[in-house]
């Protein structure tokens, strides 16, 4: 972490009970992940606790790049979005930088710019990269002294996946409503390099999604007959991805990660009204990789709150995999991804 004097700065300001005020900017880049074991619902919403467990890769691919500017002469947090200001996203993110100026004892206000290399919104997880990205850029930029684990734990406060994202290769985050949700956090499970998965992402529609998993996610607990059966499910699925990812055992992971997938998309089917996140190509894009699976190809699928497909094979098939979702009909574009590492600073 940068500036260590001025880490000290910060002590002295709060001993002497000075407001502190500031000028100051950091960078740091965040890549989003995919939950082999979904979380769907929220055990508390005001502090954006799961209702259960989930396990992710982190993907190389896709990044956020955020920097956050503390300036005094700023009357409001301000926000640009891939080259655009988007102002109807800025009352989010100053609750969210409020989490962490509320640490660092300053009430000064903060421009952000971030950029996402991947269409935002749209089921391919930018709320993970982008809370991740600015929970580390604005803690770096308060010179906050933070271990990884406080930081997953202000990121889910921004987006409940968001908490994986702080670290690379396979993650598993824990749900624990107790201590404040300060047993809520997600820590590395497996290095990347240490399974070498691959991702194909199919995308069949680049919009954004009209129903957001948060709100998405509330509805199905209010309405869904299965919600409950679901977080029943839940803690066996992880039980069996977490020994899955730790044995290497991809027919164990593929077997699991695709039932876990299928159980939360039933359950936002039955929300009430429904949440069909899926169109025509992404139930194509599952026929086809089941038809790999029967031809004895190391391939399996998750969808998360969208209608993009995300494959996951063996290395050994990664070219196979990508020539058969290229040629389903609707696929408007084909993205592969390893596995990634974690936030990065500068
Ligand atoms: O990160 P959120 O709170 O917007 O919700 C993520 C929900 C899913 O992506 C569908 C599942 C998950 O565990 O990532």
């Amino acid at each position: 972490m940068p500036g260590q004097r001025i880490v000290c700065g910060v002590f002295l300001y709060k001993a002497l009970r000075l407001p502190l005020t500031m000028n100051s900017q950091s960078k740091a880049t965040a890549r989003a992940n995919i939950a082999l074991i979904k979380y769907w619902g929220k055990a508390d919403s005001s502090m954006n606790i799961p209702a259960a467990g989930s396990i992710s890769i982190t993907l190389d691919a896709l990044c956020s790049e955020t920097v956050v500017s503390f300036k005094e002469s700023l009357s409001a947090d301000e926000l640009s979005l891939d080259g655009e200001s988007r102002p109807e996203y800025v009352p989010r993110i100053s609750r969210f930088l409020d989490i962490l100026r509320e640490r660092a004892d300053i009430k000064t206000r903060a421009s952000v710019t971030s950029k996402n290399n991947f269409p935002l919104g749209a089921g391919l997880a930018s709320s993970a990269s982008g809370f991740a990205a600015l929970a580390a850029a604005a803690s770096a930029a308060l010179r906050l002294e933070i271990s990884p684990r406080e930081l997953s734990i202000v990121a889910r406060q921004g987006s409940g996946s968001a908490a994986r994202s702080v670290f690379g290769g396979f993650v598993e985050m824990h749900a624990d409503r107790s201590r404040d949700g300060e047993g809520s956090f997600a820590e590395p499970l497996l290095e990347s390099s240490a399974w070498h998965l691959e991702v194909v992402i199919a995308l069949t529609d680049r919009s954004e999604k009209a129903v957001g998993s948060r709100q998405g996610m509330n509805r199905s607990a209010a309405t869904s007959p299965y919600y409950v059966a679901w977080l029943d499910a839940s803690a066996k699925d992880l039980e069996r991805g977490r020994d899955a990812i730790l044995n290497r055992d991809f027919k164990a992971l593929a077997d699991v990660a695709q039932s876990n997938c299928l159980k939360m998309h039933s359950v936002a089917m039955t929300t009430q009204p429904a949440l069909m996140y899926w169109n025509g190509a992404t139930v194509e894009c599952i026929r086809a990789i089941q038809k790999l699976q029967q031809d004895g190809v190391p391939v399996f699928f998750t969808i998360d709150a969208g209608p993009q497909v995300k494959a996951v094979c063996e290395s050994s098939a990664l070219q196979h995999v990508a020539s058969t979702l290229r040629a389903v009909l609707g696929v408007k574009e084909v993205i592969l991804s390893g596995l990634g590492a974690g936030v990065e600073w500068g």
